[in-house]
């Protein structure tokens, strides 16, 4: 798939959300052109946003079939596509290796809260959306210590385990 059939996809999947960024600003971040990471799921041009669109759909598919609630009822979509916004500055192209590596110039090191310093420029966050993105890495959390904050976001926002679910199911099961 070429940009502007992603960009079509990304338009029509959130079309009933009124929290959603532009084509034009998701753009000059290279949301349509960023892998999803270095070597492991999406190490591709454009893998970042078919990772997104695939957690979304995860989730959105999870909320149906549990009848999870939200604070709002975008949040499946919003969260989904968006809780990687981090690698759209992520990665940069090494043409030595012929790989992606990790972009040295990234001033931000955590990958989820960039995320949400990101996405705030641009949508206002409910508190189950900020907790649902900070969380969405569940246990891959590097620092063991993390671990019980994780526990206490499930615990105050349940959504934060089907958020990390739903991340798992593209990038384990469906292998994007
Ligand atoms: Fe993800």
């Amino acid at each position: 798939m070429d940009v502007n059939g992603r960009k079509a996809l990304h338009d029509r999947f959130m079309r009933d959300c009124e929290e959603r960024l532009s084509i034009a600003t998701l753009e000059s971040l290279g949301f349509f052109t960023a892998p999803a990471s270095t070597k492991y799921h999406g190490a591709f041009e454009g893998g970042l946003f078919d990772h997104s669109l695939a957690t979304a759909e995860e989730l959105v598919d999870l909320t149906q079939k549990l009848r999870l609630e939200w604070e709002r009822p975008e949040s499946p979509y919003i969260i989904g596509m968006y809780h990687d916004l981090c690698k759209c500055d992520s990665y940069i192209w090494d043409i030595e290796t012929n790989t992606y590596k990790y972009n040295p110039d990234s001033i931000y090191p955590d990958h989820a809260q960039k995320s949400i310093i990101m996405l705030q420029k641009y949508i206002t966050l409910t508190d189950e959306e900020i907790a649902c993105i900070r969380w969405h890495m569940g246990a891959y959390e590097k620092d063991p210590k993390m671990w019980e904050y994780y526990g206490r976001a499930i615990e105050q926002y349940p959504n934060v385990l089907y958020t990390h679910t739903a991340d798992m199911i593209a990038s384990k099961i469906r292998g994007i």
